[in-house]
């Protein structure tokens, strides 16, 4: 049973990540893509991302029906909205069946909010096994050596846990 890395990412982040994991771990890698552009004004962006996450919005996506099933291990990346995990992420969860999986998450941020999204991740996600987490603030800015560190132990302990 294969890996898969699923992932929504506004600007960048959350994709560098989920393009770095993949080169480490053997998995495949789906971007979601909601049908309707999110707007990336400076200030639409916050506006419409922040109603999204408050109102549970579901935005439609591009990807369809995704073979979850072919999977036992499912790695969720997001950046985090209003201290939760971005609506896209809301559409893919509630549109596909997951349960008995074995899930991984990571998210990108400017500061904060990693544990209370995990939270909720986790929440939405119940009937599968958490197995590990990790943030990351913009790693497109750079990434010091904690980051590093962090990403290393993140990969490695996925590779370790399917043998
Ligand atoms: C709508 C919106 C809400 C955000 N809310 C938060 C927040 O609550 N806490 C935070 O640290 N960063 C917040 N950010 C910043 C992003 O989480 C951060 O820039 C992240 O690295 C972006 O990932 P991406 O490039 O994959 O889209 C928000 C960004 C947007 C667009």
């Amino acid at each position: 049973m294969k890996n898969l890395i699923v992932y929504y990412s506004l600007e960048g982040d959350t994709d560098m990540i989920a393009q770095e994991l993949a080169k480490k771990i053997h998995a495949d890698i789906i971007r979601l893509i909601p049908k309707k552009q999110i707007p990336t004004g400076k200030f639409t962006k916050f506006f419409w991302g922040g109603k999204s996450v408050i109102f549970n919005e579901k935005p439609k996506l591009t990807n369809g029906k995704i073979a979850v099933e072919n999977y036992d291990t499912i790695i969720i990346g997001t950046p985090i909205w209003a201290g939760s995990f971005a609506a896209p992420i809301m559409s893919f969860i509630s549109e596909n069946n997951i349960q008995g999986k074995e899930i991984y998450l990571f998210a990108c941020h400017a500061g904060g909010g990693a544990e209370k999204c995990f939270e909720k991740l986790q929440n939405k996600l119940a009937g599968n096994t958490i197995k590990g987490t990790v943030d990351f603030i913009e790693p497109i800015k750079g990434m010091d050596a904690t980051s590093n560190e962090k990403f290393q132990h993140f990969y490695e302990e996925i590779i370790r846990n399917k043998k």
